[in-house]
């Protein structure tokens, strides 16, 4: 990582993006992320948290100001060396997620994909090694028995957790999660939320997710960002976050 950002996981600057032009997205987006901190991002629809998140993992080419993650200017990569940025960061998207057709275990197994040789990965072919590693990550997302199943048939709470269990397999050092509680009940959405914290606590990873529910991530997020109109407006510590700012992101007006 060079030596200007430091301790930084995350560095953006003024960050900028229009998905067509004169329609501006983000608006000079400013934001730090350190080791070990859960990064809840919170703001209307629209606001623009999915398209930072895909800024940060090289999906989208912003139109302006930098993008740093560990310690790679995102922009400016090959898309090559995006991918293999990619390996490093492990991802629990809605739309760019996991392969349908393939069994829960195979999908665990894509995160492998970066340290098999590539004459292997391209036969689908995995070393023992990696297939215990894929089958221990699912016992630690509660998945266990389920690896032959294929991943169309089973439920929203459980194609998150063999997304968990890709990012635990690939020894990913950030996970970006774009509303990965989406959707399901509230039990559930506590059980997917613990497990990343455990794996922030136990690994270290660092973790930003989007996400609507802000009980949710008051209780699990170390800081919260509040992104207005493509803009950072808040950036707190959960127990500082007032009332006030979260209903003005949130354009909510006070009872
Ligand atoms: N591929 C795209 N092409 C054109 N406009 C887009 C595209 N993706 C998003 N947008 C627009 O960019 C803006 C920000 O969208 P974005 O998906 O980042 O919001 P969001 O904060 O993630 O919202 P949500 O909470 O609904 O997921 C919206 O106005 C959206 O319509
Ligand atoms: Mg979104």
């Amino acid at each position: 990582m060079p030596e200007r950002e430091g301790q930084n996981i995350i560095a953006v600057r003024q960050l900028t993006h229009a998905y067509r032009k004169g329609v501006p997205v983000l608006q000079g987006v400013d934001l730090t992320v350190a080791p070990g901190e859960i990064v809840g991002l919170i703001g209307l629809s629209g606001a623009g948290k999915s398209t930072l998140l895909r800024c940060l993992n090289g999906l989208i080419t912003p139109t302006g100001g930098t993008c740093e993650v560990l310690g790679n200017p995102v922009p400016q990569l090959s898309e090559r060396d995006r991918r293999r940025l990619r390996r490093r960061i492990g991802m629990i998207f809605q739309e760019f997620n996991l392969v349908d057709r393939f069994s829960v275990l195979k999908n665990v197994l894509i995160g492998r994909l970066a340290y098999a040789p590539a004459l292997a990965s391209c036969l689908g072919r995995f070393s023992r090694a990696d297939v215990a590693l894929a089958r221990d990550c699912l016992a630690q997302v509660g998945l266990a028995g389920l690896e032959a199943r294929r991943v169309r048939d089973l439920s929203g709470g459980q194609k998150q957790r063999v997304a968990i269990a890709r990012a635990l397999a690939q020894g990913a050092q950030i996970i970006l999660a774009d509303e990965a509680t989406a959707n399901l009940d509230v039990l559930t959405k506590d059980d997917i939320m613990d497990l990343l914290q455990g794996i922030v606590r136990e690994k270290g990873t660092t973790l930003v997710l989007s996400m609507h529910d802000l009980p949710l991530a008051r209780r699990y997020c170390t800081r919260i960002v509040g992104l207005k109109h493509g803009r950072i407006t808040f950036d707190a510590d959960p127990d500082a976050l007032s009332d006030a700012a979260v209903a003005d992101v949130l354009e909510r007006v006070p009872q």
